[in-house]
């Protein structure tokens, strides 16, 4: 059989790579007559040398950047300009690709804020697919947003602020607005271009979800039941699984803690990568889990400088300069401070029995995998949606605070904003008690599912299986037309 190239180009930044990285191993370890090279876009200012592959039917290439003249973008489209300024890179190696007679290039793969690439695609008539990183659900949320502006002319913007509730097929329940990406609501572009990425989406010749059918049936179906959304192939969960935090002096003292706490009694708290709050939040959250008694893991971090480039969290130098007086003192037995977490090593110990989560859809997926219910607490981007998937549609986690949103533009802590040390205290009771035996069990079934899917008879790597001979079917009927 003839060897069939898919080109992946991913969104600059380490998560996006990450999966993007793992579906690409999937392909090329399970399918043999795939291979695939993904294009890497840097972020502005990153040096960090890009990955290396040892398989030679996985390949990675740097994108070169060709900067555009003219005034700079204005800051929400700065990302957006970005992209266009690998559009001609792009162009070169697709082109090389078309003439190889070493090769036969299958599709180009665009990542959910690339779809400007489905350009590239089109000018040399090579069918495009989406790999969507995050849930099933948000992405019909981004198809009924996209429909409503371009199709029944609604000016969505309105919704800002509004306690409006809207009926979206691919959630059971009406969304409140509330609990929607602020982006959507951005006047002005920033939220038009988000809202368009789903109209570009419809031209794509199939979607591939990090998802699985079991976890968000009602979603898929609700997708694959409209003809105006190209068919979706969930092949998920996509983890890195490799365990090497044994590698780490810092990893190791948080294990070693962990081995000495008693079954699922570790309440874990983990943010992300750019999770981190003010002062008063921070005294409130330690207020409340003094209060509980329970056993705690508390990834705590602070805001970069507002001077540097970048979102992404610190380390504090001294964490009692935040905490209340004699806190650490006072919960040395019980709990333990700490600043950047395994999170991964952390939720698969058995200690652990609830995750205190931003609900990034990552870190979703990741406990699920390990079976370990969340109580959600959202701070930017889709994780209020998710959140709301969680509890309402799901009703596999409890809530903190469904609709909190970080305000990372302000310099001082608005502490209108602050979540109470009693909603706090008693989200936590509600994911430690024992007796709420149905987000368990949710949880536990789910956990099993999750391991079942990407099984060699489960239901993604069926998925994935279907999505390829689609890819496969397009080429060898476009090859006999010729
Ligand atoms: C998941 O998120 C974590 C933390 O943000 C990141 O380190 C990791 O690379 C992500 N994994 C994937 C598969 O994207
Ligand atoms: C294959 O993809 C190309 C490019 O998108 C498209 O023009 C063509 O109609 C597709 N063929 C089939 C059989 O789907």
């Amino acid at each position: 059989m003839e060897k069939l190239e898919l080109v992946f180009i991913p969104a600059p930044g380490v998560g996006h790579i990450t999966s993007t990285i793992e579906v690409a191993k999937l392909i090329a370890n399970l399918h043999r007559h795939f291979s695939v090279t993904i294009l890497v876009i840097r972020p502005p200012g990153d040096v960090k040398p890009i990955p290396e592959s040892s398989d030679p039917r996985l390949k990675f290439l740097e994108l070169e950047r060709e900067e555009s003249s003219g005034p700079p973008a204005p800051p929400h489209l700065a990302f957006f300009r970005l992209i266009e300024e690998h559009k001609p890179h792009v162009r070169k190696i697709v082109g090389e690709m078309k003439g190889s007679s070493e090769i036969r290039l299958a599709g180009i793969v665009v990542d959910m804020f690339l779809t400007s690439m489905i350009d590239v695609a089109n000018e040399f008539g090579v069918p495009s697919y989406l790999f969507y990183t995050s849930g099933a659900a948000f992405l019909g949320l981004m198809f009924h947003m996209q429909k409503l502006r371009d199709e029944l002319n609604v000016d969505v913007t309105e919704f800002e602020d509004s306690d409006a509730e809207i009926v979206v097929g691919s959630y059971m329940n009406p969304v409140p607005t509330k609990v929607m990406p602020r982006a959507f609501f951005e006047k002005g572009g920033g939220g038009d271009h988000f809202i368009s990425l789903a109209g570009r989406y419809r031209e794509t010749k199939g979607i591939m979800i990090n998802t699985f059918q079991e976890l968000e049936s009602h979603a898929i179906q609700a997708l694959n039941n409209d003809e105006k959304i190209p068919p979706v192939y969930p092949i998920g969960p996509l983890m890195k699984l490799e365990n090497n935090h044994n590698q780490n002096l810092e990893c190791e003292i948080i294990m070693k803690w962990l081995d000495l706490q008693p079954d699922s009694s570790v309440i874990f708290l983990c943010f992300g990568s750019q999770g981190t709050f003010g002062k008063e939040q921070v005294k409130q959250i330690a207020l409340a889990l003094e209060k509980s008694g329970f056993r705690f893991l508390w990834s705590l971090r602070k805001p970069p400088p507002k001077d540097k480039l970048g979102f992404f969290a610190e380390e504090f130098e001294n964490l009692e300069e935040v905490l209340p007086e004699g806190f650490l003192q006072r919960n040395a037995k019980v709990g333990k401070v700490i600043g950047w977490a395994p999170q991964v090593a952390v939720l698969s110990h058995p200690a652990v029995g609830g995750f205190v989560s931003h609900c990034g859809w990552n870190s979703t997926l990741e406990s699920t995998w390990h079976g370990v219910p969340m109580a959600v607490w959202p701070l930017y981007a889709e994780q209020q949606a998710n959140s709301f998937l969680l509890v309402k549609d799901l009703e596999m986690a409890v809530e903190i605070k469904m609709d909190y949103v970080i305000d990372y533009g302000s310099e001082k802590e608005d502490l209108n904003k602050v979540v109470s040390a009693d909603l706090i205290e008693n989200g936590i009771r509600k994911l430690m008690d024992s007796n709420n035996v149905g987000i368990r069990k949710k949880v536990k079934e789910m956990q099993e599912k999750s391991r079942l899917a990407i099984g060699e008879d489960g239901s993604s790597s069926a998925s994935l299986k279907c999505f390829l001979k689609s890819v496969e079917d397009n080429i060898s009927s476009s090859s006999s037309t010729l």
